[in-house]
């Protein structure tokens, strides 16, 4: 069994009279893909925003490598290791793809990253960008700018923003939103060849995505959590049908 790498107990997050995550518990494992769905609305992308310190929780605690890490500014998320991209595509088009990675890398370090300036000091950053846009494959498109690169490879660009903070925990917010079938296999696939060195939490509405990749699936609705189990059993829950996909079983 793998590690425990990050928890979250009783987790809320209100917006006046509006409880966007309710009580909600988590526990999520190092080596392993453990995928969010739900419901538009259903409280995803809050869950992740408090798992990277964007926002600060009403109540509840983050438990990150056993200690908690609740009130913790987001840089000091990224900086011990957790990392996430976003649903909204977050990339700098007018730079290039490694200047992307390069800005993404010096959020480990602290400070603003200068492409012309202290070339030697920046060398470890520089390693570090390069090494994340070859693991998503993009390495060709180093000192291409992030606008003249299609859709796909962007999503792509976005993740190895994430590897290159040198996290340990990736957090995902759907990055096969708006790909065809061909688009979100290679981010399928990249997944698959990044599960053994990270710990992945996905929030992904491409069904068959998630049941390919899912080690764990927790599906959540109205801010609660629902269930978390394998996708076998998920998927032949009747519970699930009909709270989340309101007996439209085609897509299960
Ligand atoms: N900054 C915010 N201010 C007020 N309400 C918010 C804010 N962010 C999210 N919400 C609300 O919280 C609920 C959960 O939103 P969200 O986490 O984005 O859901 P999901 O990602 O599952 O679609 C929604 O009702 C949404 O309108
Ligand atoms: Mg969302």
């Amino acid at each position: 069994m793998s590690n425990i790498v990050l928890e979250a107990e009783n987790l809320c997050k209100f917006w006046g009279g509006l409880k966007a995550l309710d009580e909600f518990s988590i526990k999520f494992y190092d080596k392993q893909i453990h995928s969010i769905v739900g419901p538009n609305g259903a409280g995803k992308s809050t869950l992740l925003n408090l798992l990277s310190g964007a926002y600060q929780a009403t109540h509840g605690v983050i438990i990150y490598n056993g200690k908690p890490i609740t009130s913790a500014k987001s840089y000091e998320f990224c900086r011990s290791g957790i990392g996430r991209s976003f649903q909204k595509t977050n990339i700098f088009h007018t730079q290039t793809c490694l200047e992307n990675c390069c800005i993404a890398a010096q959020q480990q370090i602290g400070g603003s990253f200068k492409f012309f300036q202290n070339r030697n000091q920046n060398k470890f950053i520089i390693k570090a960008a390069l090494s994340a846009l070859e693991k998503v494959g993009l390495t060709e498109r180093a000192k291409t700018k992030a606008s003249q690169i299609s859709y796909g490879e962007q999503r792509q660009l976005e993740i190895a923003m994430v590897l290159a903070t040198n996290p340990k925990v990736i957090l995902l917010d759907e990055p096969m939103a708006g790909m065809g079938h061909e688009e979100s296999q290679t981010i399928v696939k990249l997944l698959m060849t990044l599960k053994s060195q990270y710990c992945i939490v996905l929030v992904e509405h491409d069904m068959e995505a998630v049941f390919e990749l899912s080690d764990l699936m927790t599906v959540m609705v109205d801010g609660q959590h629902l269930i978390t189990d394998s996708v076998d059993n998920i998927r032949s829950n009747p519970l699930v049908q009909d709270a989340y996909l309101g007996n439209d079983d085609e897509v299960f």
